[in-house]
């Protein structure tokens, strides 16, 4: 499979915890203002998305954590974490994504613009 390369980022990168506490394998939650953010290390790679899933309003970090995607709690729907893809229904609505990245033993992350 092969992906497009993310666009640079538009906003300025925000420190959300240390990377020794996002090991490979697991997710965390992430909330500012409102908006919850889903990060997850995928093999060593951070990657970001919301947490809502986009079928009702339920929090993805509750539901399970597959390899690269993460299955709803709620109805079962699967999301790839790489591009936020809806993979099966009974959402029908891709995730946002965000930049991520770890640098300097942090997990940082863009809120200030979504990637496609
Ligand atoms: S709320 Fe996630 S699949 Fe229905």
């Amino acid at each position: 499979m092969v992906f497009d390369p993310p666009a640079p980022p538009s906003g300025p990168w925000i420190d959300i915890g240390a990377v020794e506490d996002l090991p490979p394998g697991t997710m965390q939650r992430y909330e500012s203002e409102g908006q919850r953010i889903l990060i997850a290390n995928i093999d060593g790679t951070p990657f970001a998305v919301d947490d809502t899933c986009t079928h009702e309003d339920a929090s993805l970090y509750m539901g399970a954590l597959q390899g690269d995607k993460v299955k709803c709690p709620l109805h079962g729907s699967r999301f790839c974490l790489r591009n936020g893809r809806a993979l099966d229904e009974p959402a029908e609505i891709d995730l946002a994504c965000y930049p991520a990245r770890f640098q300097n033993g942090q997990v940082e992350i863009v809120l200030a613009r979504k990637l496609d």
